[in-house]
């Protein structure tokens, strides 16, 4: 009876395509060995730590039929920060290299091959699927949810790597990654830019929690002139690498997370990208703000979380973010449309001078709220200028009314340390004119009070009632 059990299961074993390499810190490049369902000694062969957590990495569709650079590098990475952790890479080469619908077919079967060689693991010896965490890239990560939704028992966690978007869009969850796929699901959305089914990167939130770095659409450096920058300084090795730039941003942001431990990137809740852009999301209570990678917090709600941050354009990836509230004074009813302006922040560590923004909307009497972010950590704020620039062209009307508004105050406060601080005009009020010199703002020397437990409304309120005061 038992021979019979095992022949059957070797059988069920003889259906799997996708090979398991045990990858190692010495040679993260290098298939040297292979865990084989069914095939106890290969565990031992392979030096597999069974008190360790495992990652599975799950690659992608290939053009070339060949593991894409970024696999030693997640390898590489994962070691670095688990040194003791098994890290797996799942072969799945020869399914992958189809035409693009064909491979996306097959994510179901190698999903079905992971989940198989996961459960025979906790089966035969009892390997906890706690210790598993599966990383996907693009259709690797359906695959990985798949394999989620298949096992006997539930994997600790899934991240996926911007999850395909072609024939994933409007699919239903079984057959896609989704948040029942483990017990914790997290997704890099870096490539959604398009109509939905036309995306690279699946555009619909898919896990627990779903961060969209830099709007998710589009990564910064990705753009065709720093292609042809990098392309002229490395030659021509890593064009296939600069058209999924943006795609593969997600695998490299990862890896960020797991080399630079001490400077996480901080991703806000928020509802739209829009409301994000104005700086309106930078709150950090009730789990509203979570580190990207490695180190998120297991938030799960009912709904999906949709995260947004700003990210620099190379590794480190990690930007400071504040939010500026300026209420601007007007005698006359004065509206201007996409406004220019630079802003320059002074701090206690370092400076961040001109950085560019554009207001869609400046008029008399009204506050308007948006977000910048800098790439240094400039420390505790201590001064602040602004400036309003002129029209890159020549504009009569301009000419004809020289526009001003009169600013008291600038409030700013930062996401990532979530202070607040209010600026003042050294002279109570200062002329902001269109093309003119910059206006400078100090530290007022009435300071919100640091929130107490009283909550948010009434501190605001305090606030206002002292500075009116
Ligand atoms: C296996 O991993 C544990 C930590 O999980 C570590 O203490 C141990 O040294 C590792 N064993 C081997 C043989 O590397
Ligand atoms: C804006 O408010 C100030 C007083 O706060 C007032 O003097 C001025 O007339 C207002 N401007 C317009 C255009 O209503
Ligand atoms: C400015 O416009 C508002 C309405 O748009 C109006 O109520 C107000 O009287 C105007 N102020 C001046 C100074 O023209």
């Amino acid at each position: 009876l038992c021979f019979h059990q095992v022949s059957e299961a070797e059988m069920n074993f003889k259906g799997i395509e996708s090979k398991f390499s045990l990858r190692t810190p010495a040679e993260p490049d290098e298939d040297v060995c292979y865990l084989v369902p069914g095939q106890m000694d290969s565990l031992a062969q392979c030096n597999f730590n069974h008190t360790s957590k495992t990652f599975v990495v799950i690659h992608g569709w290939t053009v070339t039929g060949m593991y894409e650079s970024w696999v030693p590098k997640l390898v590489d990475a994962l070691y670095k920060r688990e040194p003791d952790s098994n890290v797996i890479v799942v072969d799945w080469l020869v399914r992958a290299q189809q035409h693009y619908p064909v491979s996306a077919a097959y994510t179901k079967l190698v999903g079905k091959d992971v989940a198989m060689f996961i459960d025979w693991m906790e089966e035969k010896f009892n390997y906890p699927l706690n210790n598993v965490h599966l990383l996907g890239y693009s259709l690797g990560a359906h695959a990985a949810g798949i394999a989620g939704s298949l096992t006997k028992k539930k994997v600790n966690r899934i991240t996926g790597l911007d999850p395909a978007g072609p024939t994933f869009e409007y699919a239903d969850a079984p057959i896609r990654l989704s948040p029942d796929d483990a017990d914790f699901v997290d997704v890099l959305h870096t490539y959604t830019r398009g109509s939905p089914d036309r995306s690279i990167g699946i555009q619909k939130p898919v896990g627990h929690i779903d961060i969209y770095p830099n709007g998710g659409g589009f990564q910064p450096g990705c753009n065709l002139g720093e292609a042809l920058r990098l392309i002229a300084e490395k030659g021509f090795s890593d064009v296939d690498q600069l058209v999924k730039c943006s795609h593969e941003r997600s695998i490299h942001l990862f890896i960020d997370s797991l080399l630079y431990e001490e400077k996480p990137s901080m991703a806000y809740r928020c509802n739209t990208k829009e409301a994000f852009e104005k700086g309106l999301c930078l709150s950090c209570r009730k789990n509203r703000c979570n580190n990207l990678g490695y180190k998120v917090n297991r938030v799960r709600t009912k709904r999906n979380t949709k995260m947004y941050l700003k990210t620099r354009a190379q590794m480190p990836y990690k930007v400071f973010h504040y939010q500026v509230k300026i209420h601007f004074f007007g005698k006359t009813n004065v509206t201007k449309v996409d406004q220019p302006f630079l802003i320059s922040l002074y701090g206690t560590l370092d400076e961040s001078e001109n950085i560019a923004f554009t207001l869609p909307e400046v008029s008399s009497n009204k506050t308007f709220s948006f977000l910048i972010y800098t790439e240094v950590d400039i420390g505790d704020l201590l001064m602040l200028k602004l400036q309003w620039e002129k029209d890159t062209f020549f504009s009569w009307s301009d000419w004809w009314t020289p526009f001003a508004f009169t600013i008291q105050r600038v409030r700013v406060k930062s996401g990532e340390t979530q202070k607040k601080v209010v600026f003042c005009s050294r002279d109570g009020s200062s002329r902001l004119s269109k093309g003119e010199e910059a206006a400078i703002f100090v530290k007022c020397l009435e300071q919100p009070v640091s929130r107490k437990k009283g909550g948010a409304k009434k501190a605001s309120k305090e606030n206002s009632a002292r500075e009116s005061a």
